[in-house]
């Protein structure tokens, strides 16, 4: 089942998936109120015989808040509360009615998606930060209370997806300079998220709870100078990581295993 305060946009998720031989229903949602997330799972039981798994993804992102939250000096509180209202305890409400039908089958799966800028912080953006950060902290709850109950929870914390919205709404010039830090030179796709959601809600990540998955391209892995030395070495690998013995640099984004391969004593 597709749930989105949008109906064009879950009705088009669901045809595709229709098209594609599943079978797929779309209905609208707004997980700010929580008699429609009632509404929502019991459509999705009523429909499907029982509810195993649920991904948490909405998100207030369109320009109208994103332009407003800038500088922590300014911020409006009754838009911080509609932020929270919708990327926090939109997931909490849902969860919370959720699990009962989960726990009636023996268990579930409850993904939520935090962010890069969750796990992080950027310059702007502290409303959408700090909603982000609460979702691991929800996460990590969610998997330590109902763990013994069979069901896992697991938040992801996507680097830049270049989804409709991100084009709307981040600016070229951060989009790039985001690009910059990726270790994997191109920008996320919307697949890259779905196969790992699909992954961690399989019985082959059966093992993994209560944690926060990156899939951001290596953006959140390395020193805050990874750019700049990359630059200061015109795109190939700072001189004193090459071996010993072998001169030829390691180019980014190529594979390369060097044997023995040290810092050279500086
Ligand atoms: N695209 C990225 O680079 C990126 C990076 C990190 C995290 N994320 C996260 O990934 C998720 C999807 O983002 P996206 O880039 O696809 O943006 P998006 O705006 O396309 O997706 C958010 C969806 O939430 C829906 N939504 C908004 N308010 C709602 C409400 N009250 N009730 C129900 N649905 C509501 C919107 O209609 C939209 O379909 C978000 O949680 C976002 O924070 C995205």
């Amino acid at each position: 089942m597709i749930a989105d305060i949008n109906p064009a946009a879950a009705k088009t998720v669901a045809v595709e998936l229709q098209e594609r031989g599943l079978s797929a229903l779309a209905v609208t949602v707004d997980v700010s109120d929580e008699g429609q997330i009632v509404s929502m799972v019991e459509a999705a039981v009523s429909e499907f015989g029982g509810l195993d798994l649920l991904h948490n993804n909405a998100a207030l992102l369109g320009p109208e808040v994103i332009s407003r939250d800038l500088a922590i000096v300014d911020l409006d509180a009754e838009l911080f509360a509609q932020v929270l209202r919708v990327n926090v305890t939109g997931y909490l409400l849902s969860a919370k009615h959720a699990i009962p039908h989960m726990l009636e089958r023996g268990g579930g799966v409850i993904i939520n998606t935090s962010s890069a800028a969750g796990v992080l912080a950027e310059l702007i953006r502290p409303m959408y930060g700090t909603s982000k950060a609460a979702i691991i902290g929800l996460t990590r709850n969610i998997a330590t209370q109902y763990g013994r109950q069979g069901i896992r929870s697991v938040a992801i914390a996507p680097g830049i997806i270049l989804t409709p919205a991100v084009a709307a709404t981040v600016p070229a010039k951060m989009q790039s300079a985001l690009l910059r830090h990726s270790l994997v030179p191109r920008p996320g796709q919307p697949e890259d998220i779905a196969y790992t959601v699909a992954f961690l809600m399989s019985d082959e990540a059966a093992f993994i709870t209560g944690v926060t998955i990156p899939v951001d391209g290596g953006l959140t892995v390395h020193f805050p100078s990874y750019a700049e030395e990359l630059d200061a070495q015109s795109g190939t690998t700072p001189e004193f990581l090459v071996s010993a013995g072998d001169a030829s640099p390691i180019t980014p984004g190529t594979s390369h295993i060097h044997e023995g391969l040290q810092p050279k004593e500086m």
